[in-house]
């Protein structure tokens, strides 16, 4: 499958390349903080990213949220960029994996959409054609995943890592909690915000934490560092000396953005209706129903649900309360970013019945569940 149509040569770029690929979530962001991060430890960062469909968001409609980022173009450019500034990240180009989109109809009439090794020969396929070193999976367990339970999230991450190493790539998996969105923000604008406060220092801890833990395995992919708490120690250093922030209002600029963006974040676009939605009860927040906290950002117009359609940059929600924290009635558990009040008030009651709050404290699972090697 990876044969069958454009396969992408990275070896003009010196040092080995890792890619990062997620399966997909709600709110997940982490491709804007760990790829400056790596960047700026001296691994070559050169990636392909993808839109977001229905629930999940995708790292290029993030990017276009800033004024003026380009996600197009030939990669003689993209080679150049990398070897300037350590870092580019493009849209998916040219004819890669014709095999998957005619295996991917006969699945859509043949039920077999789920079936677990077609995924992962799907994704895989398209990662070796894209032709790094090694890969870090980041696979997403939970409600918001496409994956809902740990066993299955396991068969996939196995699959993929044997793949990986079949073709003679570095490969290991991380499985990851999405049972409620990652950080705060859902929707594009509000994302890079989120990411650069991150690159400040000052992100949600899921996301730190999450963007540590694939960062570091890129790291020791890369050949970079040997052990995971040193790789951890050394991109929370680029966190708090400011590089990884450096890296990122550079690569910013090379590909067109605006990078004046990083110090005031009132340049990216902002949704003219800002409607607070307060609990009608009181309790500790049990569960977010994340899949759905996706599609009613998707119908704020942060997504689409049909592959071209427009979207809105400066749309979307943010979750104040994570699960666990203890909420009054009357607290404000999100914000409704939206284009008019009509919209905003439908997100308000949809978010509302998103939520489940409990008397007693939910059990407190881990974000990193576990790594496939
Ligand atoms: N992502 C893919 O690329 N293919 C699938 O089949 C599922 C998720």
């Amino acid at each position: 499958m990876a044969a069958s149509g454009d396969q992408v040569d990275l070896s003009p770029l010196a040092g080995v390349k890792i890619d990062k690929h997620s399966t997909g979530g709600v709110g997940d962001k982490t491709s804007l903080v760990v790829a400056p991060l790596v960047a700026a430890a001296g691994i070559p960062v050169c990636k392909m990213s993808g839109r977001g469909l229905g629930h999940t968001g995708g790292t290029i409609d993030k990017l276009e949220a800033i004024p003026g980022f380009r996600t197009e173009m030939s990669l003689a450019a993209l080679f150049d960029q990398v070897r300037a500034v350590g870092i580019g990240l493009v849209g998916q180009t040219g004819n890669l994996v014709p095999a998957d989109k005619q295996l991917y109809a006969l699945r859509d009439v043949t039920g077999t959409v789920a079936s677990i090794p077609l995924i992962a020969t799907s994704i895989m396929s398209k990662k070796l054609a894209g032709g790094a070193d090694g890969f870090v999976l980041d696979v997403k367990v939970g409600d918001g995943a496409f994956l809902k339970t740990k066993a299955e999230a396991e068969e996939l991450g196995q699959l993929m890592v044997a793949i990986g190493k079949n073709a003679g790539r570095k490969t290991i998996a991380v499985l990851s909690a999405m049972d409620q969105p990652l950080g705060k923000a859902i929707g594009n604008a509000l994302e890079v915000k989120e990411a650069i406060a991150t690159l400040r220092g000052e992100g949600p801890p899921d996301l730190e934490e999450l963007s540590l833990a694939l960062g570091a395995q890129m790291l020791i992919l890369a050949g970079a560092e040997q052990e995971t708490s040193a790789a951890q120690a050394r991109l929370k250093k680029l966190i708090a000396n400011g590089e990884g922030l450096q890296v990122f209002t550079r690569w910013l600029a090379a590909q067109g953005g605006d990078p004046q963006v990083v110090e005031d974040l009132s340049l990216l676009p902002t949704a003219p209706i800002v409607t607070q939605v307060q609990s009608s009860k009181r309790g500790y927040v049990g569960a977010w129903h994340t899949e759905a906290l996706g599609l009613t950002s998707m119908r704020l117009g942060a997504g689409r649900a049909q592959k071209g359609d427009p979207i809105d940059h400066g749309v979307g929600l943010v979750i104040e309360k994570k699960i666990g924290d203890w909420v009054e009635t009357g607290d404000i558990i999100a914000q409704v970013y939206a284009r008019s009040q009509a919209e905003a008030a439908v997100a308000v009651d949809e978010v509302l019945a998103e939520v489940e709050l409990t008397p007693t404290p939910p059990p407190v699972l881990p974000l990193v569940i576990g790594y496939i090697i």
